[in-house]
């Protein structure tokens, strides 16, 4: 796969009529996570998510007929209202990718969006977000220029172009569990684009993710800052080595149901994650006090009970808590009776392993 295998052409003639299409798309929650960039939004480290279920993206664009050809034109529209600082965001993003859709600057452009989970959540929405926009980019460009894809060739086209969006965002176009960023221990593994895990152990198809709502608030160091804090970093070294050692230990653990080595790898990940934005130049921390205490009682709860529990966490504060389908009664009653019991939140957003992206016009 090289860069221009993607790269199409402008219209032939000028649109007549307004065109739409329309795509739901999930959030992911890494595993093994991306923290780190170079170049054109390309990883420094391999990375590896699970796509949810509940929490999507519903995008429509619409290419609307435009007289003169020239600068990206959107009209952005986030949950019935128009949003200034993500259309600003999205209109950039637009406006990067017309080397792959060079006939984005010949139409007007209308993107209406809005997520199945509440917008103050604390949840990531960059993944979903571009995902949906890179899926009905494809589409249009298909429905606009007549370019033909097969199955397998539009979904790693979609999460090329939803790379450059946002790099987690590329993961969450295929289902189940997939690979973003160059590994050893995964044929076809790309720096460009994700690729889809296939050799999935059952019992991880019943993968579940209560995420526990510590906080809020737009976080104070976002992802992208996060990322650039990674240059020049002590220990950039041995957590490029580490990411790749967890991935394929990880990959293995998948393919043979092993939930131990599961747990294991996950947590390492998570804070691992934390370890290196407090260890940056400028040392910050998204924990607060509640996602630590938090995390310590799911670990203790893990010995006492011996359920098959254990925690992730994003660039946040908020505690994804992952468990499998057979022990959702026991672990319903450990968030109630006592991870939740005295959080002022209560918040949590059920989710489960998800079956990918789904196009809806
Ligand atoms: C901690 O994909 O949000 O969630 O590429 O700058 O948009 P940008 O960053 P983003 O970073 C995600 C970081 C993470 C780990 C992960 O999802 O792999």
């Amino acid at each position: 796969m090289t860069n221009s295998d993607f790269y199409g052409s402008e219209l032939s003639s000028a649109l007549a009529e307004p065109v739409s299409v329309s795509w739901q798309s999930p959030s992911n929650i890494a595993f093994v996570k991306y923290w780190g960039k170079t170049g054109r939004q390309l990883p420094v480290n391999p990375s590896l998510s699970m796509t949810l279920s509940k929490a999507y993206t519903e995008s429509k664009l619409t290419a609307l007929p435009r007289e003169n050809k020239g600068e990206v034109e959107l009209d952005f529209w986030f949950e019935g209202i128009q949003n200034a600082a993500f259309g600003e965001r999205m209109t950039k993003f637009l406006q990067s990718v017309t080397d792959i859709f060079p006939w984005l600057g010949q139409v007007n452009l209308k993107l209406e969006t809005h997520n199945t989970f509440p917008h103050s959540a604390g949840i990531a929405s960059s993944a979903s977000a571009f995902s949906a926009l890179a899926l009905c980019l494809c589409s249009l460009d298909t429905e606009l220029n007549g370019i033909m894809l097969d199955e397998t060739e539009f979904r790693n086209k979609a999460s090329y172009v939803a790379r450059l969006g946002s790099g987690s965002a590329c993961r969450s176009v295929f289902p189940g569990i997939a690979v973003w960023g160059k590994t050893k221990a995964l044929a076809g593994s790309s720096d460009l684009l994700a690729v889809p895990v296939s050799e999935i152990h059952p019992v991880f198809a019943a993968l579940r993710d209560s995420i526990l709502i510590v906080n809020k608030k737009e976080k104070a160091v976002s992802s992208s800052e996060g990322h650039n804090r990674m240059i020049g970093h002590p220990f950039a070294e041995a957590r490029v080595k580490q990411a790749g050692k967890n991935t394929a230990e990880l990959l293995e653990a998948i393919k043979n149901g092993d939930k131990k080595n599961f747990i294991r790898i996950v947590e390492n990940e998570a804070l691992t994650l934390h370890a290196l934005m407090m260890t940056s130049d400028e040392g910050f921390m998204l924990m607060h006090p509640e996602t630590v205490r938090i995390i310590s009682r799911i670990q203790e709860a893990r010995k006492e009970t011996g359920l098959d529990i254990c925690f992730t966490l994003d660039a946040g504060p908020n505690v994804h808590l992952l468990f499998f389908e057979d022990q959702i009664e026991q672990v319903n009653k450990l968030i109630v009776e006592d991870l939740l019991k005295n959080n002022e939140q209560n918040v949590r957003i059920d989710d489960f392993y998800g079956t990918g992206p789904l196009k809806i016009g």
